[in-house]
């Protein structure tokens, strides 16, 4: 291996952001972020009130080479100082995947340089690990718009999925929930202050497999309640606010209870003493009241909670260019014909033994 550390570009492309990074390790190993750029979609999407595929593929290849010179500009180093470039290849909305994983092959091909094919997933399951020294094994809630997932984090390539959504991701809930009451997008912040001034006990909703021993995860038919509670109601700012609040209870109540059962599950399989660790990343992360129950489980079942700080809990590329770092280390290259995936489950054998989304003929999703 080469004596200096390894410098990595990642780029990112999977879903409503466009993002690259550059970084390296320092000598202690632990990963040194030396840019990050991250363009949002939020003003193209916001008129849909949800990400519309279409147009999230279209501005990905308006913004990806501008996003990816910038982090390299940033980085105050030259392209031909990267060793490697590393690109989200799913899984992902596919339009935004091919855009990301095709840059990354032009400038892997005109520099001479290795590509690494990343699994978005594994970015998240690694995030933490940008902030602060985060040792394996852990537990992490993947919490965003486009993921509910809770997975033991062993090691790099050691994944194991505890539980998944079977149909809607908790942050889509949130922006359905925005959507229906028209508070505007990305839905989540809005909901949350809204549910500030609401009675989280004023509307009944369901708690989607509540008292079960999985750590699976439903959210369609909450917001469908969420929906013919809006109908029925007066539809004032109270009835709003009291709407925001009980659904906010729900999902809070609904993340914490199948938590609880993946601390079971991860617990079974450690002989550690504790106390364990476990991570919430993901946009909805950024909740008050999701990570002040997530805390008081946490010091109910000896766990101690790590949120990383949200430019690296939301998409980003830093991540991306971390999972990329190990990778390199291991000597794991793609192909320059390597595939933009869908679908990507980072435990394949849970997903095919229990196929919680997205299952067809092409295998599951996540
Ligand atoms: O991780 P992220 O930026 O993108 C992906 O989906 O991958 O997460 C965005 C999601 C959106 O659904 C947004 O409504 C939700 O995170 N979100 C929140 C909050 N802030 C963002 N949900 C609840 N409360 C919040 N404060
Ligand atoms: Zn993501």
């Amino acid at each position: 291996m080469q004596d200096k550390p390894p410098i990595i570009l990642g780029i990112e492309s999977s879903c409503d952001e466009t993002a690259a990074s550059v970084l390296t390790h320092g000598e202690d190993g632990e990963p040194v972020v030396l840019s990050s750029i991250i363009a949002s979609q939020d003003d193209e999407h916001r008129p849909f009130g949800g990400v519309v595929p279409e147009i999230a593929a279209r501005a990905h290849v308006k913004k990806i080479d501008h996003v990816i010179d910038q982090a390299v500009r940033d980085s105050g180093l030259t392209y031909q100082d990267m060793d490697a470039i590393a690109a989200t290849s799913g899984p992902g909305l596919i339009g935004g995947v091919i855009s990301g994983l095709l840059s990354a092959k032009g400038l892997a091909m005109a520099l001479g340089k290795p590509l690494i094919a990343i699994n978005h997933l594994e970015g998240h399951a690694l995030s933490p690990r940008l902030a602060a020294p985060c040792p394996f094994p852990y537990l992490l809630l993947l919490v965003s718009g486009g993921h509910t997932q809770l997975l033991a984090v062993r090691g790099l390539g050691q994944y194991e999925r505890l539980g998944s959504t079977v149909d809607d991701a908790a942050g889509e809930a949130f922006d359905k929930t925005a959507k229906v009451m028209a508070l505007g997008f990305p839905g989540g912040p809005a909901v949350e202050k809204l549910a500030a001034k609401g009675d989280p006990k004023a509307i009944k909703l369901p708690r989607p497999y509540a008292k079960t021993k999985h750590a699976n995860f439903s959210f369609a038919g909450l917001k469908t309640a969420v929906a013919r509670a809006f109908e029925a109601s007066d539809k004032s700012d109270t009835a709003k606010a009291d709407i925001a609040a009980s659904f906010q209870r729900a999902v809070c109540d609904v993340l914490i209870d199948r938590t609880a059962n993946a601390m079971k599950l991860f617990l079974e399989k450690t002989d550690e003493t504790g106390p364990h660790r476990f991570v919430v990343a993901g946009g909805v992360a950024a909740n008050k009241a999701i990570r002040q129950s997530l805390e008081d489980l946490c010091e109910t079942h000896n766990f101690t909670l790590t949120a990383p700080p949200m430019k690296f809990c939301t998409d980003n590329a830093a991540m991306i260019a971390l999972a990329g770092l190990e990778h390199y280390i291991q000597g794991n290259f793609a192909d320059l014909d390597v595939a933009a995936r869908p679908r990507w489950p980072l435990d394949s054998a849970a997903a095919a033994a229990n196929p919680a989304s997205g299952f067809g003929k092409r295998g599951p999703k996540s």
